[in-house]
């Protein structure tokens, strides 16, 4: 053990900017709202670039840069919902939706709905779905924002960001005349830095699909009707120098990003800031399906336990644990229709599934720092015979902290109900456990994990760590009950992808 220990050689520096990791880990909040990637940031640098065009107080501009990067972290807790009201691709259907003005009724809006909803349903059934979808429109919008922007205000309130950024998020889909969501604000009742965030997302969205002409035509024609006309001068009059689209083309848009965070007010993450961020993203990653919502944090837990019996020193349990809270981020890229299929998956829809792990890598690894982390996370479905994914990594590649979170990943995947099956009792998980160590898992982990659950004070353990499992309340909307589970039966059947979808 000690010589794979001896692998991890470099940590997280002391001192990463807040800009730094928030913008990096933007680019998995654009991927579950069907973004291009990068959308976030350009949002930022162009909301920055207005904010600086009418003089917004220091402060403020402070606030609405972090309130910019996290503008959709509430954006997975609402993803099966919709899933469940659209029967069909939600990411898709958030991508789309984007480029439409869906407070009116037009052809758009009509083509919109038969291009997304119920999609690859029989005839029917996809009728009577795009029905149910038109007669609910207003309410089912109206909570699925709601959804949205509370979750995404909560989480900005959890890394210690300022009310104002909180509220900001809380406010995104206002619209000036009133007619958007979740209040019906209008005109100035809606805060400023709201404003700022809905034209410079609008911009974004419009320059990168239709160019910078159609993103300026667009704004004009829905100022005073979305958005602050006032603004909406602003950002013409910065659209028509040149300066509002400047860098969003670069091939390195986080340092671009990084530039544009107000001068007097770079924010330094410190280790309990950096905890902070994790659990955040956790609660972002868990909220995207009822069956994974305390998935992250029970693995931590579970690779906390582990590395904690095999006797590691608090840094590396650090590390593992912020790994363990951030391994699955790239499953936000797996639309609701795979992650809650009750079914077996297909060939394409598990090829889907494979790609989660690599998007955990591209996003952490972005991270200043990160190296050995993004390693280890984007490891969880590697196993030691070489048959695990993406990297088909074996027992050479794989270091123990890699080893230990892959055994964490799968204890709580059998351990949690799961849309085709039950949850297992702690006596089947052992015995699934033990049929793929050591030829797959580690056994030594294994062990480690077994006596982690015989020793009484291992949650303390955990809670030393800084862990803190996020409770869903059993009545959060966004969690809807799932259909009745799939037995199976744990005598015959090892740890197999069917079985264990981590
Ligand atoms: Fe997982
Ligand atoms: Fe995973």
């Amino acid at each position: 053990m000690s010589s794979l220990r001896a692998d991890i050689t470099s940590h997280p520096p002391t001192v990463i900017r807040g800009s730094e990791i928030i913008s990096a880990l933007s680019f998995a909040l654009d991927l579950t709202e069907g973004q291009a990637p990068g959308h976030s940031v350009q949002s930022c640098m162009t909301g920055m670039r207005l904010a600086a065009q009418i003089n917004l107080p220091p402060d403020a501009r402070a606030a609405l840069y972090y309130a910019l990067l996290l503008k959709d972290a509430g954006c997975s807790s609402n993803a099966s919902k919709l899933f469940h009201i659209i029967q069909a691709d939600e990411i898709r259907a958030k991508g789309d939706v984007k480029d439409k003005d869906w407070t009116r009724v037009a052809w758009d809006s009509v083509r919109y709905a038969v291009d997304h909803v119920a999609t690859g349903k029989p005839f029917l059934e996809r009728m009577r779905t795009l029905i149910q979808v038109a007669a609910n429109h207003r309410a089912d919008s109206h909570v699925l924002v709601k959804i949205r922007c509370e979750r995404g205000s909560s989480i900005a309130r959890r890394m210690g960001f300022p009310e104002s950024a909180a509220m900001a998020i809380h406010c995104l889909d206002e619209h000036w005349d009133g007619g958007g969501y979740p209040d019906g604000l209008r005109g100035e009742q809606i805060p400023l830095l709201s404003r700022i965030m809905n034209l410079a997302q609008t911009l974004a969205v419009f320059w990168n699909t239709y160019g910078p002409a159609t993103a300026i035509e667009v704004i004009e024609k829905r100022a005073g009707k979305w958005f602050d006309p006032d603004l909406v001068k602003a950002a013409k009059s910065l659209a028509h120098t040149g300066a509002l689209w400047s860098g969003l083309k670069s091939e390195n848009l986080l340092s671009e990003v990084g530039a544009l965070e107000p001068r007097d007010s770079h924010l330094l993450v410190n280790e309990e800031m950096l905890d902070n961020v994790c659990l955040a993203f956790a609660e972002v990653i868990d909220a995207k399906s009822p069956f994974t919502y305390r998935h992250s944090n029970g693995v931590a837990q579970a690779a906390v336990g582990i590395a904690g019996q095999l006797g590691m020193p608090a840094e590396e349990i650090n590390l593992i644990r912020r790994a363990a809270l951030l391994h699955d981020i790239g499953k936000l890229s797996v639309p609701n229709t795979i992650l809650e299929k009750p079914d077996k998956l297909t060939e394409s829809e598990w090829q889907v599934v494979r790609k989660h792990p690599y998007y955990t890598l591209e996003i952490l690894s972005r991270i200043p720092g990160f190296a050995d982390l993004s390693d280890i996370a984007a490891a969880h479905h590697e196993k030691l015979d070489g048959s695990g994914y993406f990297r088909h990594w074996g027992a050479e590649q794989l270091t123990m902290p890699a080893r230990i979170l892959a055994v964490a990943d799968v204890y709580d995947a059998l351990a949690a109900r799961r849309p085709y099956r039950d949850a297992l009792p702690l006596e089947a998980v052992w015995n699934l456990m033990h049929k793929d160590a050591p030829r797959a898992l580690d056994a030594e982990c294994l062990e480690a994990l077994e006596a982690s659950h015989s020793v009484p004070g291992t949650a303390s353990l955990a809670a030393l760590a800084g862990l803190h499992r996020i409770n869903v309340p059993a009545n959060d909307s966004s969690h809807p009950p799932s259909s009745a589970p799939v037995q199976i039966d744990s005598s015959d059947t090892t740890c197999a992808p069917d079985a264990v979808r981590t």
